[in-house]
């Protein structure tokens, strides 16, 4: 049974696997490999996704939180700010065409976005599942979902469903199905389709309503 959480745990893992992307392709630039830009470059459009994420958890979660277990939170909030720390330093690294300086920033941006994201996944969301009701959850995550502004939709679907395993493709795609009136979620259906390609066969055999 899939929970509003399994949401959050998807967009963590694209999270993940973008920035290992992209890391992985600043040291190889770094070392002197050709035609690795546009993948480095990735990293804008990764962190407009990481901003509304961080924003729509302490507006949508983070408050719920504090109601069933005080100060928690806050530390996770420092975790966001140096998270911005780590995305301004790679800014600048990158702009100043240094490879050097720019891999050491994706290889910083990474560790401390895995860590943060691991203590989110195991002690944050594991407090957030035991503590909070499961209506109150699926209240957060709807709020939560709507820090993604609406025309950039789109973009968002064919970053993030390219990124994710099938499971967490299933999982989105079953808790939009349940809280997305039927005409938005009829459009999500045809960006998802458009994103996954040749992978949507085995969306709709897992998803048979679909
Ligand atoms: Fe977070």
């Amino acid at each position: 049974m899939v929970e509003p959480v399994d949401a959050i745990r998807a967009i963590h893992n694209a999270f993940r696997n973008d920035l290992e992307h992209i890391d992985a392709a600043a040291l190889d630039s770094a070392r002197g490999k050709e035609g690795l830009a546009a993948t480095v470059e990735r990293f804008r459009f990764f962190n407009e996704a990481l901003v509304w994420h961080a924003h729509g958890e302490e507006l949508a979660i983070f408050p719920v939180l504090e109601n069933v277990a005080p100060l928690v939170a806050e530390a996770y909030v420092k975790d966001h700010r140096g998270l911005d720390a780590a995305f301004d330093e790679l800014s600048k690294s990158y702009a100043s065409h240094d490879p050097l300086t720019t891999a050491r920033a994706t290889a910083a941006f990474r560790f401390h976005l895995n860590i943060h994201l691991d203590k989110e996944d195991t002690h944050l969301y594991r407090i957030f599942t035991e503590r909070v009701s499961l209506p109150e959850q699926g209240k957060a995550v709807g709020i939560m979902s709507s820090t993604v502004p609406q025309e950039r939709f789109p973009e968002m679907v064919a970053w993030m469903f390219p990124l994710m395993g099938q499971d967490d493709r299933e999982n989105m795609t079953r808790i939009w199905q349940m809280v997305m009136p039927a005409p938005a979620f009829a459009g999500a259906k045809e960006l998802i389709k458009g994103a996954v390609g040749s992978d949507w066969a085995e969306l709709t055999h897992r998803i048979p309503t679909l």
